[in-house]
């Protein structure tokens, strides 16, 4: 297996590159579950799990979604494939409107976005053998109709996430977490889909069996034109595999653009914080001042006025509009947005 690349292998842009084109479009996309009512309270406020999310993802690209636990990344993907209903928000993929499909539409959009989860072994039925259970899927779904083209697609996916046709006879705790994980890319794959929202897909995995699965779902991205929107806390993993980079942080994105200008110039407070913490060889000279990220999380039941991020934020000034305006993720000159008051927006790429 090819070693993961210090840059992602040929997923950078260059300037000749023609504009990808756009496959799912996500605009202030909400969701807020019913919270638990205390003591005395009439009406408990919601936990606003996501709350004004937007972003768009191209056809063919790696859009890394990353932010600490709780910000809201799997809420973002179940309400995307309404695997939860959202709140409220648009969602468009391939210029369909997928908040408001019929089922027959909603069953057809759900073949072509699949989910690959962090932990394959509790999606997989422990008493089946993962070839049977792929053999299923095919068999629910009516692909590839008469038993022997069924047996030799199984054979086929298998081959292509790198496994052999005796792990198809094993039932998922004689396998390992990277052959689980494997198997579990492998069923999302065998709908034939377009696109793959990868929850956390290597967290589970020592880091060399994370490389190894990034280099297979790069190789895939390749072979199958796949688009990925791919969700993790650890801006390592996003770094090495993405094209662009999402930040999340209290239910909203802070930053979006493409991953080399949010690794190497990340404009956002919150985004520069976050990078200082990841433990790198290189000094930190090299990347600036180190950020502190100080303070906990504020709860989403009850989220700061103003800028989410100001009260942890280590340039507001607390005073000031930071503590009551909310800022809007505005376009920057480099073609990334960014939502901070100091920071502010290109007033030339606004639309
Ligand atoms: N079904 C639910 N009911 C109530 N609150 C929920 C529900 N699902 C998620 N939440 C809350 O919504 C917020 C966002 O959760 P979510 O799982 O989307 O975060 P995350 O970014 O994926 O975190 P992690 O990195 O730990 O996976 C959290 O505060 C969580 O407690
Ligand atoms: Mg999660």
């Amino acid at each position: 297996m090819r070693p993961v690349p210090e840059r992602p292998v040929d997923l950078g842009h260059d300037a000749e590159e023609p504009a990808r084109e756009e496959l799912l479009a996500v605009r202030d996309l909400r969701k807020h579950f019913s919270s638990r009512r205390r003591f005395l309270e009439r009406r408990p406020d919601p936990v606003r799990a996501v709350d004004g999310v937007s972003f768009t993802l191209r056809r063919g690209e790696t859009l890394g979604l990353v932010g600490e636990s709780g910000c809201g990344k799997s809420t973002t993907a179940r309400a995307i494939l309404r695997l939860v209903e959202p709140t409220g928000g648009q969602i468009r993929y391939d210029g369909e409107d997928v908040t408001d499909m019929s089922a027959s539409a909603l069953r057809r959009f759900r073949r072509r976005a699949q989910m690959v989860f962090q932990d394959p072994e509790g999606s997989l039925n422990p008493r089946m053998r993962v070839g049977d259970a792929l053999l299923e899927v095919l068999q629910v779904h009516r692909l590839h109709p008469g038993r022997s083209a069924r047996r030799r697609r199984v054979g086929e996916l298998l081959e292509l996430v790198g496994l052999l046709p005796e792990h198809g006879r094993r039932y998922p705790h004689q396998l390992s977490g990277g052959q689980r994980q494997r198997v579990g890319i492998a069923r999302a794959l065998s709908v034939e889909p377009e696109l793959l929202v990868l929850d956390e897909p290597v967290s589970a995995l020592d880091v060399s069996v994370q490389a190894q699965i990034l280099n297979l779902l790069h190789d895939l991205q390749q072979e199958l034109q796949l688009t990925y929107l791919l969700i993790s806390h650890d801006l390592a993993v996003v770094e090495q595999a993405s094209h662009r980079v999402a930040v999340m942080y209290l239910g909203r994105i802070v930053e979006v653009a493409e991953a080399y200008q949010v690794y190497q110039a990340a404009k956002h407070p919150y985004t520069r914080a976050l990078l200082s913490a990841i433990p790198r060889i290189e000094t930190a000279g090299a990347r600036g001042r180190k950020v502190l990220l100080v303070g906990d999380t504020p709860s989403p039941i009850r989220p700061p006025r103003g800028c989410p991020f100001h009260p942890r934020c280590t340039d507001s000034r607390k005073d000031g509009e930071c503590g009551w305006r909310v800022p809007a993720l505005e376009p920057q000159l480099d073609g990334g947005r960014v939502a901070c008051l100091k920071v502010g927006g290109d007033s030339r790429s606004r639309t």
